[in-house]
């Protein structure tokens, strides 16, 4: 085969058959291609996309990469969550102990942030000592011996994605359904899972802004996952404000903790709920989602859940500690308030400002590079059809670098639009793909 003569194909609106496309995937993980040649088929790819027989192959080509974990001997049905990301989206941290708590077992690879949105691997890892990076082998002993693990993926899980994903990144080909989607799905199936529930953000906060462009992710990432023998359901889900209260990192974890503890704000509460009891009916281990709630209420309420994830910390070596005390998590040293400048309903609280002014203010990071600050981050006083007088806190800044105060401060302020209302919250749950 000829990778030029494949490029050309593609360019001119082609389809490449599967063996094709296994081979030039092969090529490039195996160093074989120059990055300039596979940076020509990406773009072939972006403008032209990916029929679905090419998706399937090219998500394989991309699986098949690396090691395919197999939990097959562990009896507990595999279920995992994924979210496309979001601002304050820390769903995964209190839904994958109350899920494994019901009896799923949950080997949950996650990302880090990058850019507005946070990522889950940089949240846990604000708690002292939590290991993230673990090897295939400690891997496998926490899902066995806990149902439930929380890492990054290994050197040895889909490299193809890895390498494809730096090019993209450098390249201007993130933005494509079908390679966002084979992106996502690879990891995922090589998690050996039964069953995958997708979380599609949609909004300013998220990667899709209009819930059409987010349902056709959604269906694309569904018939990967079906087409693959994995039973995969989306929920398309508000990203137009930030989900709860927190955006930052030592911050999202107390605020899972909450979750976990009964407490928390409601829309990360109904979201975790929502999506935990698919889990729980898709894994098998409830007929339908009022008692899967149910189970998950009764997780919560027991401790059991919470116990599950002071568990989990324990083992990945993190300080239980904190988990115990929110309190002793890394905290900022400064605060600067947001406050309203009239009476009035809140008709506008930005997911994208406040997702780049808590990136700005050291919560995130703008290059892959960048290092956190874990203690930095934004606390929401105020969402979409709160009243709020004159004066009032619409945001609280947490912050330790001064030099970044500035544009948080500006973007912050220009997150919040105060209206005469009345205005509704949007919907948590715009749609579903099955
Ligand atoms: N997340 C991924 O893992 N890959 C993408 O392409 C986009 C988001």
């Amino acid at each position: 085969m000829n990778f030029i003569e494949l490029i050309e194909r593609k360019r001119d609106g082609e389809a490449l058959a599967a063996i094709e496309i296994a081979w030039l995937i092969d090529e490039y993980t195996a160093s074989r291609v120059p990055d300039y040649q596979m940076s020509a088929m990406l773009m072939a790819v972006f403008k032209e996309g990916l029929r679905e027989d090419e998706l399937a192959a090219w998500t394989e080509a991309m699986l098949h990469s690396g090691e395919i974990l197999d939990f097959s001997d562990i009896a507990a049905p595999k279920v995992d969550k994924h979210s496309t990301g979001g601002v304050g989206d820390k769903v995964s941290i209190p839904l994958a102990p109350m899920v494994a708590a019901c009896g799923i077992a949950v080997p949950m690879i996650s990302g880090r942030g990058l850019g507005h949105t946070g990522g889950t691997l940089d949240k846990l890892e604000s708690i002292p000592g939590f290991r993230t990076a673990l090897d295939p082998v400690e891997f496998r002993q926490l899902v066995e011996r806990h149902g439930l693990v929380l890492a990054g993926a290994s050197e040895t899980i889909a490299p193809a994605d890895r390498l494809i994903y730096a090019l993209r990144d450098a390249t201007g080909t993130v933005p494509s359904n079908p390679l966002i989607a084979s992106s996502i799905m690879s990891k995922k199936l090589a998690e050996g899972i039964d069953a995958l529930v997708l979380d599609v953000k949609v909004g300013r906060g998220a990667f899709k802004r209009d819930l059409e462009g987010a349902r056709s992710l959604a269906k694309t990432m569904v018939d990967i996952g079906t087409a693959h023998g994995t039973a995969t359901v989306a929920l398309l889900t508000d990203m137009s404000q930030p989900l709860g209260r927190e955006i930052g990192n030592a911050s999202e974890i107390a605020e899972s903790v909450a979750v976990l503890r009964g407490g928390g704000p409601d829309d990360l509460v109904e979201l975790t709920y929502t999506l935990g009891a698919e889990m729980l009916v898709m894994g098998g281990v409830a007929t339908d989602t009022p008692i899967a709630r149910a189970m998950l209420e009764e997780v919560i309420a027991s401790g059991a859940a919470f116990d599950k994830f002071v568990e989990v910390v324990i083992a990945q070596g993190g300080d239980p500690a904190v988990i115990n005390d929110p309190d002793r998590l890394p905290a900022a040293r400064h605060e600067t308030v947001v406050i309203a400048d009239r009476d009035g309903v809140i008709t506008r609280c930005d997911a994208l400002d406040l997702g780049v002014a808590a990136m700005r203010l050291g919560a995130g990071r703008a290059t892959k590079e960048d290092v956190i600050d874990q203690s930095a981050g934004i606390t929401v006083e105020a969402k979409v059809g709160d009243a709020v007088e004159r004066g009032d806190a619409l945001a609280r800044l947490h912050w330790n670098d001064e030099s970044r105060l500035a544009e948080a401060t500006e973007l912050a302020n220009g997150a919040f639009q105060i209206g005469e209302g009345p205005a509704i919250p949007p919907s948590l749950v715009l749609g579903e793909v099955r």
